[in-house]
């Protein structure tokens, strides 16, 4: 019976990572890590005086991956936008699996504890962060496939939120079934819903807290788990109902708070290796300003030794894509996930300034409010920058509009290269259109 569980999430995943175009497997994206070259244009970019047009200035998207947000499909046409673009991101099936397998390890650990009222229903809620993300219907996905809840819809599994589903009936979902010491007991997603606030900020921490509310006024010690597509609904959710409740939950993205309350009863999170993120981020565009190989510090040691080993990222040349590996982060290991915001070691070392003058670089981030944004990966961006000898402004939207993030890119000119988090995975032409005026 364990078997054929693991074997339907294995087939699950592979239907999921077949439609899910956000990503890739780390087998397939290991490739080449050096194709991508030398760039012509941004040695001059590095060039006193500025005389490159913005159209051929660095461009790296990060943490929202150009791509239509109903198919998944990527938009090559952003991602290959000059010769120096590429995405920064992590490997969102990989990390969805771990997400689900961590949750589903627990519940089989805890088996005689976890059915808060004994009915043989294990019960769980989700928090989606954002139906049109790539990163929140993989993570929707992967707990699903791991819980036996998933169900197919046109060659994937459905990633639609349920609503309630109280008795097990909702469409979007199946009743998962679970064998643990000669006892079966039935897996079900009592609700699920995604996390929009009134103005329209997705993810919305607020929104899941009061959410929480509202489920278990309806459901009570039904709800056996918490799940949450990232820490910061998790947490909001922990912190209004869980905790006290002894209901473990789990999230995503190891923000610092999140990790700590693992001593208080979160069950656990995926660590998307946001130190390796936000250096990559700036590494690439450090490399094309520089005029050296674009794996320059990365897969290949720069002149003071940095240099990521390939058990944290993959590149995937077609895609023009970094993606960073995730970690679970559980009650075992989370003394080793503290500090959020430290950098990563292997990649800590100051550049020269003379070799690598200072260059300006202009950067948003589409949420200011954004607890993993915010909390972890800007203030690792902040770190990184002074290593690299990048002088960033950075500008923090409003997480609803483009318009509030590029009205505020009024001359680009003024800077030598850009780094790009969209509000909306398919609006990256918001921004492409202003550096091809
Ligand atoms: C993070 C979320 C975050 C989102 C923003 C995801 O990768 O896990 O916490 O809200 O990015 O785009």
């Amino acid at each position: 019976m364990k078997k054929a569980l693991a074997l339907s999430m294995a087939a699950a995943m592979a239907l999921s990572l077949a439609a899910c175009g956000g990503s890739t497997s780390s087998s397939t994206a290991s490739t080449d890590s050096a194709a991508a070259g030398t760039s012509e244009a941004a040695s001059e970019a590095s060039t006193e005086g500025g005389t490159v047009a913005n159209k051929d200035k660095p461009l790296v998207w990060f943490n929202r991956q150009p791509s239509n947000s109903s198919t998944g499909e990527l938009d090559m046409a952003a991602l290959s936008f000059n010769d120096n673009t590429y995405y920064v991101g992590f490997d969102a099936n990989q990390g969805a699996e771990l997400q689900g397998t961590m949750v589903l390890d627990y519940i089989k650990a805890h088996i005689d504890t976890i059915d808060r009222n004994g009915d043989g229903v294990i019960g769980y809620v989700l928090a989606i962060g954002d139906i049109g993300h790539n990163d929140s219907i993989a993570r929707t996905r992967g707990v699903r496939a791991a819980l036996g809840t998933a169900v197919d819809a046109n060659g994937a599994i459905n990633s639609d939120p349920v609503g309630t589903n109280a008795d097990g009936t909702a469409t979007a979902v199946q009743d998962g079934t679970l064998e643990v010491n000669g006892k079966t007991y039935t897996i079900r997603e009592l609700a699920s819903q995604e996390m929009k606030n009134s103005a329209g900020a997705t993810w919305d921490a607020a929104t899941a807290g009061n959410a929480i509310g509202t489920w278990a006024s309806s459901f009570g010690d039904q709800i056996d788990v918490v799940v949450s597509n990232n820490d910061g609904m998790g947490m909001s959710m922990f912190n209004a109902w869980s905790k006290e409740n002894q209901v473990p939950t789990f999230g995503y993205d190891a923000n610092a708070d999140a990790v700590a309350a693992i001593a208080e009863g979160y069950g656990g999170t995926i660590s998307q290796h946001a130190d390796v993120q936000a250096y990559l981020t700036l590494r690439v565009i450090r490399n094309a300003l520089d005029g050296v190989d674009i794996d320059t510090g990365i897969g290949t040691p720069d002149d003071v030794g940095n240099v990521l080993s390939d058990d944290v990222y993959v590149y995937n040349a077609d895609e023009r894509s970094y993606y960073a590996l995730n970690v679970a982060v559980t009650a075992d290991n989370y003394q080793d996930f503290t500090d959020s915001t430290k950098v990563y070691a292997p990649v800590s070392t100051q550049l020269d300034a003379t070799a690598h003058p200072t260059k300006s670089v202009w950067l948003n981030i589409y949420n200011a409010a954004d607890n993993f944004l915010s909390a972890t990966y800007q203030p690792l961006l902040q770190n990184y920058d002074d290593l690299l000898n990048l002088k960033v402004e950075y500008i923090g939207g409003d997480g609803q509009t483009e318009a509030n993030i590029t009205n505020r890119l009024s001359n680009p000119s003024q800077y030598d290269a850009f780094a790009i988090n969209m509000v909306k995975t398919d609006n990256a032409a918001s921004y492409t259109a202003l550096l091809s005026q």
